[in-house]
């Protein structure tokens, strides 16, 4: 790992510009990156934030389909409320783009000729799912069917929303075109591939590099890929929206490049177009092409292997051979888990979110921040809840913080008619029994390192401590019989409501500005931050001296949330939870009939264990089954299985699932089955293996 960057480029993930973004994307992607770039603008860092809408992909063009309007219209709307929304949440970025500027449309095809001009990419012609109605190919979103592990009947042909697996529309069960609801037609078509697998050797050492320094769900999750072996991956679509292939010839009509191709090479075209904004038009490549440049991408976890494998890939292919011009790999992607809502998982498509303009509708920005922050899903999935909201909003940012900031303000307009009554030295400041060593440290590693939950609790400890002090020392009393201990107390305290006007910035920027303010500044912390004449070094030590004048006017930072304020929310919650568990319910429904009870002795004489398939081939002459080789532990069997509707050998191949390892052998077919393997029998009759996650578990018990 390089510690001697100058710059920092930090990147959040593209959020599609086909729909309100909700607060779990705040929370894993935009706002811890907001307060990273923005303590280290505090500490004086080189550093730019880049983001921006991904307008391309069938995400886009559904939505355009569903409501009868073009994409564009789709796009132009959605990416001027999110940019609007970020805005007002104080996510600051340097630049916010739009995949389908000139630009970007010239950085991507630039890349893909320069790939393809080294041979580098593959065209294949396969069969792909045609819509024999709207006489269009059919990409994976646009095929829904089954889920062959869940039963979810209306799972997505790239992933089951249920169950979250990662399927290709070929594993659905009964598919359909989402278009007409036909049944589709598999249909030859030519399209060119990245050959990821070319790549393996140098992808697994940059990430390898990385262990002792990379989040571990981030490291898993790319080395269950690597594990598995890279493929070749398509990089373009039949699709009439998006980013014409730059092929000659008839061969690339009508087809787009891959929306993934082009949405994380936006992260380059961004950059160039904010180096143009400053006129600066070659400024880009001490980001992207200079080692000195620290790139940093935030993103979800579902979005890991894009960001660790496809973007590096496609960076080390145009790096190819060449000596000029050569990209840099991120140095960390910090992948956030899901945060939940009350809960459940997020669902954009049952309308179980909140969204973020509407949010800030109704609450301030920085109560939403602060929330967020001390509930940031870095290692787990974590929760929003509107009582959580409230508690922390009332107990921390309004009885805590601003409780003191609003009293230590209006204790000198009152006493000390509004000046600075008091010199504090560092021995004064020393006598508050805060540990600004330890804590400054602390703090400094928790931003660092992306410990943003830690950050913003630390930030809230030495809230505490000054409210402490305050309640404690009581210069109301002293007034009388010591002035100038008042004097003092005060001093030490409205030099404590700068402190944390530094300290709070990242997390809670619109509290700084106003507490800012409110100390008698005319500036925007803001600006001050951005000439770097507000440095985080300056919060360890007083910075007002005896004489300066505050406003002479205080205002109350955070208005509590009365129950009042929240009941609405929580009845819409209410009123769409009923909904999903009425169509949760309908479907479900169905009269239990369990066989005879057995004794846990009767159980355990079953021998369940994890197999691993390792081959599958069909059986000659029957329809139903599937010739299974498992591996289980140290030994090797063959089992039939009837499950040859559901699956084509090759999907089962490498699955994990539960065999009954002491069956009695017996031939079906003149083909001998040692063992059975465990499956469910979907509505329309057909099974899906119950599978295991995990790698090498096979031969492990199951119970
Ligand atoms: O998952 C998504 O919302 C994608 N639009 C993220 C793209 S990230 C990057 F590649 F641009
Ligand atoms: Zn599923």
């Amino acid at each position: 790992m390089n510690n001697h960057f100058t710059r920092t480029l930090v990147t959040t993930a593209l959020p599609y510009a086909n729909g309100p973004v909700h607060l779990g994307h705040l929370a894993g992607v935009y706002l811890p990156a907001d307060i990273y770039v923005r303590f280290k603008r505090l500490q004086g860092e080189n550093i730019i934030h880049i983001g921006g809408s991904d307008e391309h992909g069938v995400p886009i063009t559904i939505t355009a389909d569903r409501e009868s309007i073009s994409p564009r219209d789709v796009v132009d709307r959605y990416h001027h409320r999110n940019l609007e929304a970020f805005a007002k949440c104080g996510i600051s970025f340097d630049h916010y783009g739009r995949t389908s500027s000139q630009l970007h449309f010239r950085t991507a095809q630039e890349f893909f000729r320069e790939i393809n001009g080294k041979d580098i990419l593959v065209k294949k012609k396969e069969r792909h799912f045609f819509d024999p109605e709207t006489k269009r190919f059919l990409s994976d979103r646009y095929v829904t069917g089954t889920c062959p592990i869940c039963s979810n009947p209306e799972a997505n042909g790239d992933q089951c929303e249920q169950c979250g697996t990662h399927l290709s529309p070929r594993e659905l069960i009964n598919p359909r075109s989402k278009l007409s609801n036909r049944v589709p037609e598999l249909r030859e078509t030519l399209h060119w591939y990245f050959p990821l697998g070319r790549f393996q050797g140098e992808l697994e050492n940059y990430v390898n590099g990385h262990s002792g320094d990379w989040r571990t769900n981030v490291l898993n999750y790319t080395r269950t890929w690597f594990k598995q072996g890279l493929t070749d991956r398509a990089i373009t679509r039949d699709l009439h929206w998006g980013i014409p292939v730059p092929a000659q010839g008839d061969e690339a009509k009508g087809k787009v490049l891959y929306v993934w191709f082009d949405a994380v090479l936006g992260y380059i075209s961004f950059t160039r177009e904010w180096a143009e904004k400053q006129g600066s038009p070659d400024l880009w490549r001490k980001y992207w092409q200079s080692p000195d440049c620290r790139i940093i991408h935030f993103i979800g976890k579902d979005n890991v292997v894009f960001h660790t494998i496809m973007f590096p890939a496609i960076l080390l292919a145009w790096n190819e051979g060449r000596k000029n011009d050569v990209y840099s790999l991120a140095d960390n992607v910090p992948a956030s888990e899901f945060m939940n809502f009350e809960g459940r998982k997020f669902s954009k498509s049952r309308n179980y979110a909140v969204y973020l303009g509407e949010f800030l509708e109704k609450f301030p920005a920085d109560t939403l921040r602060y929330t967020i922050a001390m509930n940031y899903p870095e290692n787990k999935d974590s929760d929003f809840s509107w009582a959580d909201f409230q508690n922390r909003t009332n107990g921390e940012l309004a009885d805590t913080l601003g409780n003191f900031i609003k009293r230590s303000i209006d204790f000198t307009n009152a006493k000390f008619d509004g000046e600075i009554p008091y010199e504090c030295t560092e021995d004064d400041w020393a006598t508050l029994g805060i540990d600004w060593a330890g804590s400054f440290d602390k703090l400094e590693q928790a931003y660092g390192q992306f410990h943003f939950r830690d950050a913003a609790a630390l930030t809230m400890q030495i809230a505490r401590s000054a409210n402490r002090f305050l309640t404690d020392s009581e210069p109301w009393k002293m007034l009388k019989t010591d002035r100038e201990a008042a004097a003092r107390t005060i001093a030490l305290s409205v030099n404590l409501c700068y402190t944390l006007a530094v300290i709070c910035y990242p997390v809670i920027p619109h509290t700084a500005n106003r507490i800012y303010t409110m100390l008698g500044f005319q500036e925007s912390f803001d600006d001050m931050v951005k000439s770097g004449k507000v440095r985080w070094d300056m919060a360890s030590f007083p910075q007002l001296h005896k004489g300066h004048k505050l406003l002479k006017r205080s205002e109350i930072l955070f208005r509590k949330i009365e129950d009042g304020d929240i009941a609405p929310e929580l009845e819409k919650i209410e009123r769409i939870l009923a909904g999903i568990r009425r169509a949760e319910d309908d479907g479900t429904r169905e009269e239990m009939h369990f066989k005879p009870e057995i004794s846990s002795d009767d159980f355990f004489k079953v021998d369940l264990r994890v197999a691993t398939v390792t081959g599958c081939e069909k059986v000659a002459k029957a329809d139903k089954l599937l010739k299974l080789r498992l591996k289980v532990g140290s030994e090797n069997r063959q089992v039939l299985a009837g499950i040859a509707q559901s699956y084509s050998p090759e999907f089962v191949i490498g699955k994990n699932v539960i065999l009954v390892a002491n069956l009695a052998e017996k031939k079906i077919k003149g083909e001998l089955s040692q063992g059975m393997v465990l499956a469910v029998e979907g509505n329309d009759g057909r099974f899906n293996l119950v599978e295991v996650n995990g790698s090498e578990i096979d031969g492990k018990i199951i119970q």
